[in-house]
Order: C-alpha cells, then sequence, then structure tokens
C-alpha cells in the first residue's frame, strides 16, 4: 500500500519531522482521544497515546483497552505506545493494533518506572536492554510501519548512548529519551545535556523530553541537537502551546477562549466515551479542567466536582457569556503549569 506523504505509513516520522513544531507526549490517564484531537488541531507533529499492555491487548481487548487505542473520527498522525516483555506477545500485538487502530507508528515503552508494571516492560527494560532490542527486532517483523522506543536515561544510572545505539542497530526509526532516570521517577530535572549526547551518538531522529512548559523553553531545547521536542505535563490544559511551536507565533488565548477549550474537552469526551452503559462521567477530566483556567483560582472547586459536559457549561458561563475570541500576545513565561 503506498501512503500520501505526511500520512500514516512507512517513513511517518521522516515526514512529519518535516515540519516545524512539537509532539505530544503519551500520557497515561491523559493523552487519550480528547486530548490528542486538541492537540493535533493546534498543529502538534504528532501525538502518542497512552501505553497500551501488549499481553492486555493479546487477552482480547477489552472496553478499556479499546478506548486507548480507538482513534476518534478521522485521527491521523497517533502513534500508539505498546508495554511489554515478551517478544511474540509484542509481535501479535503490534499486528493486532495494525488493525484495530489504524496508528501511524508504533512506540515501545520503555520508560514507565511504576511497580505494577515491573517485570512486565517499562523502564526495566533499561536494566537489560538485550530484551529490548529483541522486543523492537521482533515487533517490525510485524509491521511495515515506523517501530521507535521511548527512553529515560537509565534504570538507576545513564547508558542512554549504549541504548539508543543498540535500539538503532535493532532497526528503531526514532528514539524518544525523557532525560530522567527510572530510579529519579519524575524529581529534580530532567538533563537536556544527556539527551543531546544520545542526539548526536545516532543516526535515527531523537525526540527530546523533560520539563518543556513554554514555547520560549522549547525552542531552546531544539536547539540543543534533537530532532524535535515533546511536551507532556506542560500541554494539560494549554494545547495552544503546540500552535505556538507550529507557527512561531506565541499569542496566548484569552479567557473566552480557555474557557470555550475546556468546554470542548468536556464535550469530545462525552461523545468519544459515550458507550450507552450510562457509566460516562467527566471525573477524568476534573483534574484536567482547572488547568484551562489557571487566572481563574475561585472556578477550582466548582471544575472538580462536574459530572457532565453541561455542568462545565454551566461553571464556566460566566466566562463563556463574554463575545468571542479574545487573544493576547505576549504572556509572561511563568505562566507555565505546574504538575506533580
Ligand atoms: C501522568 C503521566 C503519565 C505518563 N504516562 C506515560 C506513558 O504512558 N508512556 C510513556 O512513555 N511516558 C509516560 N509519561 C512520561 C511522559 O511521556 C514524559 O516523558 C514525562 O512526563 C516528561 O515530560 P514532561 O515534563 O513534558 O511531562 C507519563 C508522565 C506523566 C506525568
Amino acid at each position: 500500500m503506498r501512503y500520501p506523504a505526511g500520512m500514516n505509513g512507512p517513513g511517518f516520522y521522516q515526514s512529519r519531522l518535516q515540519r516545524p513544531g512539537a509532539v505530544l507526549a503519551p500520557m497515561a490517564g491523559y493523552s487519550d482521544a480528547p486530548m490528542r484531537q486538541l492537540a493535533a488541531e493546534q498543529g502538534a507533529l504528532w501525538t502518542v497515546s497512552e501505553m497500551i499492555s501488549a499481553r492486555g491487548l493479546m487477552g482480547g481487548g477489552d472496553t478499556e483497552k479499546l478506548n486507548l487505542g480507538r482513534p476518534y473520527p478521522g485521527e491521523q498522525g497517533r502513534v500508539v505506545q505498546l508495554f511489554g516483555a515478551e517478544p511474540d506477545v509484542l509481535a501479535g500485538a503490534v499486528d493486532r493494533v495494525g488493525t484495530w487502530f489504524s496508528p501511524a507508528a508504533i512506540d515501545l515503552n520503555m520508560g514507565c518506572p511504576v511497580p505494577k508494571i515491573r517485570g512486565k516492560g517499562g523502564a526495566c527494560l533499561l536494566q537489560t536492554p538485550e530484551t529490548a532490542y529483541d522486543l523492537v527486532r521482533a515487533m517490525r517483523s510485524a509491521t511495515t510501519l515506523d517501530v521507535s522506543a521511548k527512553i529515560r536515561l537509565g534504570w538507576d544510572h545513564d547508558r542512554s548512548v549504549e541504548v539508543a545505539q543498540g535500539l538503532e542497530a535493532a532497526g528503531a526509526a526514532l528514539i524518544t529519551v525523557h532525560g530522567r532516570t527510572s530510579a529519579q521517577r519524575y524529581t529534580g530535572q530532567a538533563d537536556w545535556d544527556a539527551i543531546a549526547r544520545v542526539a548526536a551518538a545516532v543516526k535515527v531522529p531523537v525526540v527530546g523530553s523533560g520539563d518543556i512548559t513554554t514555547p520560549e523553553l522549547a525552542r531552546e531545547r531544539r536547539r540543543m541537537g534533537v530532532a524535535a521536542v515533546m511536551i507532556g505535563r506542560g500541554a494539560v490544559g494549554n494545547p495552544w502551546i503546540f500552535r505556538a511551536l507550529a507557527t512561531g507565533e506565541d499569542a496566548w488565548p484569552g479567557a473566552w477562549q480557555r474557557a470555550r477549550t475546556a468546554l470542548r474537552h468536556a464535550e469530545l469526551q462525552e461523545r468519544f466515551y459515550d458507550d450507552d452503559t450510562g457509566r460516562l462521567t467527566l471525573r477524568p477530566l476534573r483534574k484536567v479542567l482547572p488547568q484551562y483556567l489557571p487566572d481563574f483560582p475561585e472556578l477550582r472547586q466548582d471544575l472538580t466536582q462536574v459530572l457532565t459536559a453541561a455542568d462545565v457549561r454551566r461553571v464556566l458561563a460566566p466566562l463563556l457569556g463574554e463575545d468571542g475570541p479574545d487573544v493576547t500576545p505576549a504572556r509572561p513565561a511563568e505562566y507555565a503549569v505546574s504538575h506533580s
């Protein structure tokens, strides 16, 4: 099959990297279809799904796993991330993902530090990188799509250059590096000098990840030799960061546009998860909605109680009532979000 340039298919990463912009990070509990849609609309280079268990997918795929990988209607440029530790299971999952979710490319998670997945993949693979190389080879044998990997610097010390070179030799088309060790979890600062060393040590594109919260910082990091930067926590309630990096213009949305987008996020959430079971609520969005409106702490309490998009509309009515878009340029850099 032939794919038009920039669409899903082999060479996806190289073709997307011809454009300016930044990548939406995979974030369990956040980078679901509604968040990906908002980021893509604002010009994200590509987006990455929440990590999905390869074993879980091979077990049949219940609604939750399907929702993790399922595209929204018309979704393009979405990479599906898998975690696992067994080559045959990963190969089977890659095949299944290709059929079920029409991904643009498939990424191997080598960075998740949570104990729940220890021994089952994630950052553990940094202790036995030969297993990861086998996984990449097995994944590649099951698809013509690009296969990439997302690593941390190491398990408890930096061995990222060695691991990245091994992944490259195994056929990874791109490597994303989160500049912390697994032992660091999310503490301290991401080590961008270490990310730059990896970028200089391999021929495949390297995407850098860690602590980017403003367009200025993204541009500064981009100049460190990486092919692109990835943004996670700094994009929560802030899809406009992708527009700034795609267009070079740092316009800052005002209250009306922020409220409008928060409401739209809630509406997309209802539409995507509507499964006729009556169980849908906006509970997972409660942590996100206040981040759209950091200048309105008085709304925080109400935004963390919402159950439906109608509730969100009611809470935001005072802001939505104003007449129309109000984009103001030049917002101070410290206006970045901070997260746990
Ligand atoms: C809540 C949360 C969930 C995450 N889930 C994933 C995941 O599923 N897969 C993955 O590779 N990284 C995951 N990460 C790591 C991010 O992709 C990213 O590398 C890290 O947060 C550093 O970037 P940031 O400072 O821009 O958030 C997660 C991070 C957070 C905060």
